[in-house]
């Protein structure tokens, strides 16, 4: 980490431990030199450009982190570990047979696994072509399509679910864009269900231990997080909206709250994931997941 006085908020894709640099490969030129944590604008092009590159230079990384945790097949929602078996936020397994299902930012396609499994019909779309070639080395019969969830290589109504744990929302600068493009590809009556690092976490170092209980930032301030190269240029950026802002974000993108799910941490589950904990998640939470429909 190069600036230490900023408190970052949950990375998703970072490393469990803390000590080791986030990059592994230098982005700058000045070989060795880590990027620098940040708090400042980062617009809708930057954002996407920063975000490709960091998941396609640490997608192999993070599937050998996370990939044991997430299982080739199973559908889990966030680090707390919820599993849509026993979530069953798309509706119950058996009836998502036949239904058509967009999986949005689907890293190596664990869930449209799962959803092809029920006799459903995914489509896995990601934004780095290095995630959907991990998701081609674990198989599967379902298309996967590289493109940006602001634009969505879909016809109107072409899904009747559309499905993302931590994809795309948490790092593009302009959501209601993407909400819009959810709405657009889904038939009347269609369901989208994505989940989020919780608002709240934003306020608090992106720490798994004791120092990640401390308010160290305000919760209101929505200047995103942007990690950045020597000459300036974002490398990974995520985006914080408040929970308020993200009910706003639905409903001017068309859609309708049916429920908001803070998944609280299971004793069964004694892992850590970047700041996420047993310790922090026995008392704050660590995740968000919106159910919503449109009309
Ligand atoms: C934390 S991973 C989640 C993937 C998978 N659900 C998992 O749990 O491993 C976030 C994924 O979102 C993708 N992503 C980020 N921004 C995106 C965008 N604008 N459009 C589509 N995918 C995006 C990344 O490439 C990455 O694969």
């Amino acid at each position: 980490m190069g600036d230490t006085s900023v408190a970052p908020p949950g990375r998703v894709g970072r490393k469990s431990t803390t000590r080791e640099p986030i990059i592994q490969e230098p982005v700058s030129s000045e070989p060795g030199s880590e990027p620098e944590a940040t708090r400042r604008d980062a617009d809708i092009t930057e954002s996407a450009r920063a975000n490709r590159g960091w998941w396609d230079r640490n997608a192999d990384e993070y599937q050998i982190e996370h990939g044991t945790f997430l299982g080739d097949d199973r559908f889990v929602w966030c680090p707390e570990g919820l599993d849509e078996v026993e979530a069953e936020l798309l509706g119950p397994p058996e009836e998502l047979k036949g239904r058509d299902v967009l999986e949005i930012g689907a890293g190596a396609a664990q869930c449209s696994r799962w959803l092809a499994a029920q006799g459903a019909r995914p489509v896995a779309l990601d934004l780095s072509h290095r995630q959907l070639q991990h998701a081609l080395r674990i198989g599967g019969t379902f298309p996967l399509v590289c493109a940006d969830a602001g634009a969505l290589p879909f016809k109107d109504g072409s899904f009747d679910l559309a499905c993302s744990a931590y994809g795309a929302l948490p790092f593009v600068a302009d959501p209601v864009l993407v909400l819009k493009e959810v709405r657009r590809v889904l038939r009347p009556g269609g369901r989208f269900v994505f989940s989020v690092t919780h608002p709240i976490r934003w306020a608090f170092p992106d720490e798994p231990g004791p120092e990640g209980l401390s308010v160290s930032a305000s919760y209101f301030d929505r200047t995103p997080y942007v990690e950045q190269d020597d000459e300036g240029r974002a490398v990974y950026v995520e985006h914080h909206r408040t929970l308020g802002d993200r009910v706003r974000d639905l409903v001017a993108a068309g859609f309708r709250l049916v429920d908001l799910v803070e998944p609280e941490w299971p004793d069964w589950n004694t892992s850590e994931w970047g700041g996420w904990s047993p310790l922090r998640g026995n008392l704050i939470p660590g995740t968000a997941i919106f159910v919503c429909e449109r009309d």
